[in-house]
């Protein structure tokens, strides 16, 4: 069983001397996700700031042993103002509770982008550069042992890579020390039913790492 966090503190995969983070996030002062969501403030970094209804900042347990990373706010998210609430979102909630056998506030849910690009549009890279810093002191903060990255383009955001998501998903990567399991985004499964038994093979490796049974 997945124990959601370890009393006293949690086991970390992470070593604490080296300290992953340091560039592009030291300009961001923020002690907490609260912090960080105030120094986002009413951002107006990109153009994407125009269309959007809500700045879409991340869900759950700040200190999350396991972390989800998708693209970015689709129209669900950007009318209420939380990722993953769309069709897609209710796949990857089901992942997390009839898969996982957690709740959805065990896990940590946040995109590469905070607000929604228009018509769905992937993140163009100048977007992608103001926005990540956010996602990387996220990701700082929460310090998950594990980072399931959610289709291609997250994934290849995260590891700085152009290698196809089917040949990157099921395997092991490490996005500054931290474990990275990327797997097919949940809307891609909407459209491809049968390749939900891959991102369950994808999900079981990540609950064996959760439960120590890789230690
Ligand atoms: N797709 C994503 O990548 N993120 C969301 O929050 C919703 C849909």
């Amino acid at each position: 069983m997945i124990q959601p966090m370890v009393a006293g503190g949690r086991q970390r995969l992470v070593s604490a001397d080296a300290d992953p983070f340091a560039e592009p996030v030291a300009t961001l002062s923020a002690r907490n996700l609260d912090e960080l969501r105030a120094e986002i403030g009413d951002c107006r970094r990109c153009r994407l700031c125009a269309g959007r209804s809500h700045i879409v900042f991340g869900v759950g347990n700040p200190r999350a042993r396991l972390m989800f990373v998708g693209e970015g706010p689709g129209r669900d998210e950007d009318l209420q103002g939380e990722p993953f609430v769309g069709r897609a979102g209710q796949l990857l909630t089901d992942i997390i509770t009839k898969g996982m056998g957690l709740k959805r506030e065990d896990v940590y849910i946040a995109n590469v982008v905070k607000c929604r690009p228009p018509e769905n549009r992937n993140p163009e890279p100048d977007e992608v550069a103001a926005c990540e810093p956010f996602l990387k002191k996220q990701i700082d903060l929460v310090r998950p042992e594990v980072i399931v990255g959610l289709g291609k383009f997250a994934v290849q955001t995260l590891l700085q890579s152009k290698t196809p998501i089917s040949k990157l998903r099921g395997n092991w990567h490490r996005y500054h020390g931290i474990k990275l399991m990327p797997t097919f985004h949940p809307a891609y499964l909407l459209r491809n039913p049968a390749d939900k038994k891959l991102v369950w093979e994808d999900i079981k490796k990540v609950i064996k790492e959760l439960s120590g049974e890789n230690t």
